[in-house]
Formats: C-alpha cells, structure tokens, sequence
C-alpha cells in the first residue's frame, strides 16, 4: 500500500480570472504534487472556485448577468486557465455544487448540535458618506481634539478621545445590528494551543506560525458564521433565514472533495490534508478557526499549512483598474509555462513578499535554462555522438575516478553539510565516489522539497548543473577527443556529464514535466517519463545506465530577448 499526499490551492474567487498571484499557489501546489507522486505517494490535489460570494454577485449583475450563467462561464474560464497551465490536479470543486451544500449543511448541524454555534447578534459599520459596510481595515483611528488620523493597530484601543473614522470622510461610521450565528471559537482556545505545542511545524514559514501564535495569545474571540441579509449560498440547517457566511462554505470544500470527489467517490482515506497552500491574508482562518471548526464537526486536523508572501506588480497591489494583472496563460505563451514556474519557484523562499519583475523573470530563464541547463545537455548530446559508440557511453568506466568536486561551488557548503567543513585544498582527499555525491545530493533535494522549501531544491541543482558548466569548460572533452590516446578520459568525462544531467533532470521533473520528458528523449532514456509516472523516482536514481545517444536533440530551452 502506497501512503497517501493530499494537496489543496485555496479556491478562487470568480469576479475575474486567475491572474499571475493566482498561478503562483497553484504552480506551488503542482509543483509538490508531482513531487510526491512521482516519489511514490498515491496523491489527491485540489482545486477551483469560491463561488458563493457577494463579490461574484455584484459582479454578475454589474454585467447584467443572472448568476449561475455566470458562475458557469467563470468556472469554465478558470479551468482553462489551470489546464493550459497544466496543473495536474485531480479534483475540482465549485460550492455551489450539491455535494458541497450537502456536506456543509451536515457540518453545522453537527457544530449546532454540540452548542458549538449560537445565535447572536453581530454589529455592522456603515459609513453614509461611502454608502457601504467597513470593516477595522477600510477605517483610521481620529484623535478628535487635534484632528489628526493614524492607521488602527491591536496596540491602541478606541476611548473617549480616539474614534474610528473613515478616512474619506472623517466621520464615525453608523452601527447597524443583524441577528446572526457564531462560531464559539473561544472554547477551542487551549485545544488550539495544544495543537500547536504538538506540531511545531504546522505552518511553514515559522515566522508566519509565530505570528498566528501571538495572535491566540492576545484574544481569540468567537466569530459570525451566517448572514441573514445575504440571499446567495447555503442556508443554514437550524435556521433557513440565514445563510452560511465565508468560512463554513470555503474552508470545508477541502473536505467535500474526500467526502464525494467529482465522480461521487468516497475518498476520506485522504483526509487529513497533507498541505493546504494559501497567502498571509488568509493563514489565521487556516490556522486558527480552521482547525478549531474540525475538531467541533469530529474530523482529523491538516498537517501543513504553508504560507505564500503578496504579490505587487511594478511595486503595485495587484489589480483590474489598475491594469497590471499579468493573465498567466498571455504570459506563457509569450515567454514559456517553463519560464513562468522558474521564476515564481526558484527566485524567493516561499512567505517572501516580491514585486513581480518581468525582466528579471527572462534573465533568470535564460541563465539556468537556455545556457547553463541548455549548453551541457546539447553538449553531452553532441560530443556523445561525435565519438560514435558501438555500445555507447557506459558507467563501467566511471565507477573510480569521476570527480566533480573541485569544480562544485563552496557558496552551497552550506547546503552541503557534510562537506561544511572542507575547504578547496582539502577537496581532492575526501574519499567518496561518484555515487555518494549523489546520494547527498538527492538526500538534500528531497530534505527541501519535504520541508515545502522548493527555492533550496532548484537551488541545489543549478548550483551543481554550475559545477558541471565550469568542470567541462576546464577539461575541455572536445580538444581531448583529437588525441585518440585521450579517449578512455573523455568517455569518463562524458559520462560523467550525461550521468549528472540525468540525474538533475529526474529532480526537476515535478517542475517542468514537459520540458524533462525531452531531455529524457534526448538522452535516449526510454520510458522515463512514463517510469516517473509509476512511482519509481528512488529506482531511477540508483539505475546504472548506458547513454545510447543516437540523434541530436532539438532546442529545447530557447532564449528570450530582454524588450
Ligand atoms: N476564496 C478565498 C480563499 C478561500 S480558501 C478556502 C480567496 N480567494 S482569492 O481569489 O482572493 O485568492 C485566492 C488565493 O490566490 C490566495 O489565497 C493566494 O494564494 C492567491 N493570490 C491572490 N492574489 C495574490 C497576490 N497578489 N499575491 C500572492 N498570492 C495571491 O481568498
């Protein structure tokens, strides 16, 4: 029995399409599904659309459209877009669907039952000015003696002479009352902390965890969960004047789709999630009322959560009226899906705000692709053939005294802990062959990709597809190859090359599966991808193979000019 990985985007809002922000978490989440496939696990990996909200409502009818129509288009455009990109999901969910409202109506009841959820009265501020709702966020605090505004924060509480205004119109906001339900939060406050001292690495990056920490340690207060003014969603149960509010109907699509996936399959083997992958704006609802709404409803608690940073475009929120929502498909299509990934992935660690840089995009692609990764897999391909193998390259030759090590780059050692606390002189002394360095260096590839850390992974290899670049410029195989006396020495050398290129291409594969298939070709590995696709990433690692290369490949990463 294979053990199980259940991955999850968040679910997307359908006022728009997916722009590039979007395209970030799922490639993330592609990227680590594959990963986990590929290394053996049986993987479930959702996806979709967040579709009862007032934002797709307004929206509807801002273009004069009824809002299932709508929601039908949108849900369709969505599609498109993830399946251009490739996103291998196998689950897609919409919560208007009726498995969703089925699941979700039982999970209140079952939260109402156990007096989980109360009913309440929950107070509304409006500004007349604006003529809509605030919340903390949209107001400024107002010293009214002397005039002046300064932006709210938990440090500073409201009092007689402080008040909470609009910033447009200096003027409190009206308080208006509805009777709602709430979630009683409060009562999962040390459950919660007793999650949290169990798991330390819940959250991943652990800054944001030891913000969420902090943030239960001041107040956990219980929250609304229904509406009564709002007539688009799932009704409650107990109470069919109300309808759920944000967090019961997006935060149990992730269970929905084990409960009936999209072929009315039982698949609650994959719960608990392995991963939820989310942005900062939403990791307190994931990490705090999340958790605590399972434990109320009976179910498992997810293992990771991890946390993606913002990001600006041109140093701006990302967004319509301001024009610079860069659509993910026009831009792979432009550049490559390849180039896309490479830059999200491998330029900063995950939780990192980042302004979206377009140039720094396309020099990135072309300095690890188009000629670091590029120049030795055309070179392994050429000088390969150039030596015209009856039997082609085989590793016989090489079980001795193949070394990269001179040439591997010490800004990694860090990386490398096992050689941490070498220097260059003493390099030549260590006692490991070829296949050691490999096994360190998928030990350290799958440590990053099991801690979600994928900058370290793709790090690691170009840092060694590097190493290689410099080691075949300094021994230059194509002037040995003229001295026929040189030839045993440039076989070890080429297989050296071949060898270290099938094995970083094996690594990259959850991140640019199509682009690795052709190098597989180009080597003339057969079944690799297919291999990949049965599990069998550790075989392949240690599979002693001869490169047989008979044809020259075509470009595989071409380069982009800067505009
Ligand atoms: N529907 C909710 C999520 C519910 S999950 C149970 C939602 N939707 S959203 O469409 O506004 O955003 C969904 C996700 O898109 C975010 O969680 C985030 O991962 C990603 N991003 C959207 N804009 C982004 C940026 N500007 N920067 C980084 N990620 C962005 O919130």
């Amino acid at each position: 029995m294979r053990d199980k990985f259940f991955v999850t985007t968040p679910i997307y809002y359908t006022n728009g399409i997916p722009h590039i922000g979007h395209a970030y978490s799922s490639l993330i989440a592609d990227s680590i599904a594959r990963y986990q496939k590929i290394n053996g696990k049986k993987v479930k990996f959702s996806t979709w659309v967040d579709e009862n909200s007032q934002k797709a409502l307004d929206k509807a009818n801002e273009i004069g459209m009824e809002i299932m129509p709508y929601l039908d288009m949108m849900a369709k455009e969505h599609k498109n877009v993830w399946d251009w990109l490739k996103i291998n999901y196998t689950d897609f969910i919409r919560t208007t669907e009726a498995r969703h409202h089925k699941l979700v109506r039982e999970v209140l009841q079952k939260s109402f039952d156990n007096g989980d959820i109360y009913e309440g009265e929950y107070e509304w501020m409006y500004c007349v000015g604006c003529e809509s709702f605030k919340k903390d966020e949209d107001l400024v605090y107002m010293n009214i003696t002397t005039k002046e505004t300064f932006p709210i924060t938990d440090k500073i509480k409201p009092s007689s002479n402080i008040i909470k205004v609009c910033p447009d119109h200096l003027k409190e906001p009206q308080t208006l009352k509805e009777k709602n339900y709430f979630f009683r939060l409060s009562k999962y406050e040390q459950a919660l902390k007793d999650f949290y001292k169990k798991n330390p690495e819940f959250i991943v990056p652990q800054d944001r965890f030891n913000e969420v920490l902090a943030f239960v340690d001041r107040w956990l207060e219980d929250f609304s969960i229904s509406r009564e003014t709002n007539k688009f969603g799932i009704k409650l149960p107990f109470d069919e004047s109300q309808v759920t509010y944000v967090w019961y109907d997006a935060l149990f699509n992730y269970v929905t789709v084990c409960d009936q996936n999209d072929l009315g399959k039982q698949e609650m083997e994959f719960w608990p999630a392995d991963l939820h992958v989310v942005w900062k704006d939403i990791i307190r609802f994931h990490a705090i009322y999340w958790p605590a709404m399972l434990m109320s409803a009976g179910y498992e608690l997810p293992k990771n959560v991890l946390t993606t940073g913002y990001f600006t475009v041109d140093g701006q929120k990302i967004s319509k009226s301001l024009w610079n929502a860069i659509d993910p498909v026009e831009f792979s299509a432009k550049y490559s899906k390849d180039l896309l990934s490479l830059y999200l992935l491998s330029s900063f660690n995950i939780g990192q705000d980042w302004d979206f840089d377009q140039k720094q995009a396309i020099l990135t692609y072309n300095a690890k692709l188009a000629n670091n990764f590029w120049n030795l897999l055309n070179r392994a391909v050429v000088l390969t053939m150039k030596m015209e193998l009856e039997n082609g390259l085989d590793s016989k030759v090489s079980e001795e005294n193949l070394w990269i090590f001179k040439w591997l780059d010490f800004s990694v050692s860090s990386i490398w802990y096992k050689i941490d606390n070498l220097n260059n002189s003493s390099i030549d002394k260590i006692d490991w062959n070829f296949n050691s360095l490999f096994s360190l260096y998928n030990e350290n590839f799958d440590k990053h990709m099991s801690s979600y850390n994928l900058k370290l992974s793709l790090d690691l290899s170009f840092k060694f597809l590097d190493s290689l670049n410099l080691y075949v410029t300094q021994k230059e195989p194509w002037t040995l190859m003229k001295d026929e006396s040189k030839l045993e020495e440039v076989k070890e050398i080429m297989y050296t090359i071949c060898e270290w290129v099938r094995q970083v291409s094996l690594n990259l594969y959850p991140f640019f599966p199509e682009k690795m298939s052709e190098v597989f070709n180009a080597l003339n590995l057969k079944d690799y991808k297919s291999r990949l696709e049965a599990w069998e990433l550790k075989i392949l690692r240690e599979e002693k193979v001869v490169f047989d290369i008979k044809e020259k490949a075509p470009i595989l990463f071409e380069k982009f000019e800067l505009e």
